[in-house]
């Protein structure tokens, strides 16, 4: 019987081809000044067969940047750069959404010609963060956003959105995972303003909302998600009322009728999330809150994105490492064929090595090699 995660989901204004979806992903290979270069664009193309891809983090502005060689979103010659990509994924057959980022206290002063990273509050991150010139040091303590500095930051968010439609993307994805800015804004551990942006919960959402409300202002809500990675521990971020919190976020998509939230699930316990622990309650809440498009992501494999989509629990999965790796991954889904073993090494640096030449299955027939793995399932989960 054909898997249904071959079968064609509506999510909001787009009707897909089936249910693999493409994780963002950070590769560092951008060009001067942050502008995606040919090589970018023939990345992406090469994973056209996605059911959506959703772009690498791509800062709205140089404040919003925290690693090397990521793109951006703000000058012109981004906007020209992104082109190429956008043309390469249509011209492939594909759809590709821009995943809007800043990145708040992720970052180090060497980014910023010596100003510190902005944040909600002066909060140090835990560990270390690499430097242009690719060194690892401590984070700093970041300078806290004034007030009237939140509304120039959403604007930020509004022109890299403005831009994304003139680069000819299909949509965007709304960044509000992984302990970057908006993350930083809703969770009470790095949340300790007294102004409107803090406290209260509502205070905690305001600036995801007021990013929504400007997101929106560019493009249809249909065409917008949200990405969302509740209980994650990202850099040391916390929050004292997850449950509350991340339904609260739902509950903010739900108001602007999004496309579609995005949910980084945990590794433990194995995805999709169950049962009656804290997670699952945290994950349920979300579920509840929010009745458009589910896109679940960590750690899927064949049997668990099925068993996600046939439960009715989520309508996409999306997949990172395994799609890093595997130009065709959709295929080789479909047809349960062994899949090419990501490169840790070349994950965030480098050239077209551990880019854009890894095979796919009809290149491994014709002679290309690469050490592949039986399943999905033997990925050893990601630390
Ligand atoms: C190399 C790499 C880069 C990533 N970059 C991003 C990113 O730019 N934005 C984001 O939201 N998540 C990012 N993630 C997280 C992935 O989207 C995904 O949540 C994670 O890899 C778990 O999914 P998987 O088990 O299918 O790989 C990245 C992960 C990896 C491995």
């Amino acid at each position: 019987m054909a898997s249904s995660l071959f079968t064609e989901p509506d999510v909001g204004a787009l009707t897909l081809p089936h249910r693999v979806a493409m994780a963002p992903l950070t590769r560092n290979r951008a060009g001067e000044g942050n502008v995606p270069v040919d090589l970018n664009a023939t990345y992406y193309r090469q994973r056209a067969s996605a059911a959506l891809i959703v772009s690498e983090a791509t800062q709205v502005a140089p404040k919003g940047q925290g690693y090397p060689r990521t793109p951006g979103i703000h000058s012109d010659a981004q906007v020209e750069g992104w082109k190429k990509v956008t043309d390469a994924v249509h011209d492939a057959g594909g759809r590709i959404f821009l995943q809007l980022w800043h990145v708040g206290r992720i970052s180090h002063s060497s980014y910023h010609d010596g100003e510190l990273p902005v944040a909600p509050s002066a909060v140090q991150a835990e560990g270390q963060v690499i430097t242009p010139d690719l060194e690892m040091v401590s984070f700093e303590t970041p300078r806290p956003l004034e007030t009237r500095e939140v509304p120039q930051v959403v604007e930020q968010y509004r022109r890299g959105a403005e831009n994304a439609r003139r680069a000819g993307f299909d949509g965007v994805e709304i960044h509000g995972a992984n302990g970057y800015l908006i993350d930083q804004f809703l969770r009470s551990g790095t949340n300790r303003r007294t102004d409107r942006y803090g406290g209260s919960l509502e205070n905690r959402l305001r600036f995801l909302r007021e990013v929504m409300g400007a997101v929106t202002e560019e493009w249809p809500a249909d065409r917008v998600g949200l990405r969302l990675s509740p209980l994650s521990p990202a850099h040391g971020i916390t929050d004292e009322t997850p449950e509350a919190t991340f339904s609260g976020a739902a509950d903010t998509a739900q108001e602007f009728d999004l496309s579609y939230v995005h949910l980084v699930e945990p590794s433990e316990p194995k995805p999709p999330v169950a049962g009656d622990g804290e997670t699952a309650r945290v994950f349920a809440a979300v579920r509840e809150a929010f009745d458009g498009a589910l896109v679940a992501n960590g750690n899927y494999d064949r049997e668990s994105a099925t068993e996600a989509i046939d439960s009715g629990y989520a309508d996409l999965v999306a997949f990172g490492r395994a799609f890093l790796a595997n130009p065709d991954l959709p295929r080789r889904l479909r047809e349960g064929l062994p899949i090419n073993v990501p490169d840790e090494d070349t994950f965030y640096n480098g050239d077209e090595r551990g880019y854009t030449d890894y095979p796919t299955w009809d290149e491994l027939q014709n002679g290309a090699t690469a050490e592949t793995l039986d399943a999905l399932s033997e990925l050893s989960p990601r630390g």
